[in-house]
């Protein structure tokens, strides 16, 4: 399928800056770009072609900058499906991404945690996903894509190692992604359990399948900023999803100035 960003007219400082490392910041997370050295930075509005996020902290916009000494481009902010956009519109930055020339991706979301092991407040890395929002980006083709190994063996193998130091709780583990934009009830996240999510969100399954279906190779972490439902003495809020996330982004920082893998 066309990728809509091929031909786009950029700003040289970006044109020429050929990031080979994308990452997605998730609910929360955006603050993380504060202590990057930027390049430049592109608002979404100022791309057409791009979905427009309206979710309260998803700033909304590109930034180019050194990422552990590797050339990166940072989405600051996603749309979701549930704000009501095609699955086709919810992974255009991806496209994008790929269009400025990224070959290695990281997803990052806020998640509920729904194994009573790993606890709100840590990370899980991804080792596989369950795409429960019944779409996909590829309607319309390439049709049959292989996703034996959507998040790469390798990718998991240098960052777990990198988390081994001290100081960074990273889990691995599967992660469900809904449709929302309501949380689940409690007999959905029982359900969700058996069949083999740890966490469950309402993004990334969707951008994992498009980068993939580029040929990207793709890294995934959920921030578990909450219990999920039932799981947990309170209920849900979106504003202790953002406060969660935004104590623990100094954790995913730290692992990832360890060093991103070459190659
Ligand atoms: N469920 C779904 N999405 C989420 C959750 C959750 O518990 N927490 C953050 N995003």
């Amino acid at each position: 399928m066309q990728n809509e960003f091929a031909d786009l007219q950029l700003p040289a400082t970006v044109r020429d800056f050929q990031p080979e490392w994308g990452l997605v910041l998730g609910s929360g997370l955006g603050p993380f770009v504060e202590k990057l050295d930027i390049t430049h930075a592109l608002p979404f509005c100022e791309i057409a072609e791009l979905p427009q996020s309206a979710v309260p902290g998803h700033a909304g916009r590109f930034v180019f900058a050194e990422l552990a000494g590797k050339r990166a481009v940072i989405a600051q902010g996603r749309v979701h499906l549930y704000e009501g956009h095609t699955a086709r519109a919810v992974t255009a930055g991806v496209r994008f991404m790929a269009a400025v020339g990224v070959s290695k991706l990281i997803l990052t979301n806020a998640a509920g945690t729904a194994n009573p092991d790993f606890l709100p407040g840590d990370w899980m890395m991804l080792t596989d996903h369950l795409n429960l929002t019944h779409t996909t980006p590829l309607l319309g083709g390439p049709h049959f894509f292989d996703m034996s190994e959507v998040y790469s063996q390798r990718l998991r193998m240098a960052f777990a190692k990198n988390a081994r130091e001290p100081g960074v709780m990273l889990h691995e583990g599967v992660y469900a992604g809904l449709l929302g934009p309501q949380y689940e009830t409690p007999a959905e996240v029982r359900m969700l359990r058996h069949l083999g999510a740890d966490a469950i969100g309402m993004s990334t399954v969707l951008e994992a399948i498009q980068a993939r279906a580029l040929g990207m190779e793709i890294a995934g972490f959920s921030c578990l900023t909450n219990w999920a439902a039932g799981l947990g003495k309170r209920p849900l809020s979106h504003a202790e999803v953002l406060e969660v996330g935004l104590s623990a982004a100094g954790n995913f920082a730290r692992l990832l100035a360890r060093g991103l893998p070459d190659g």
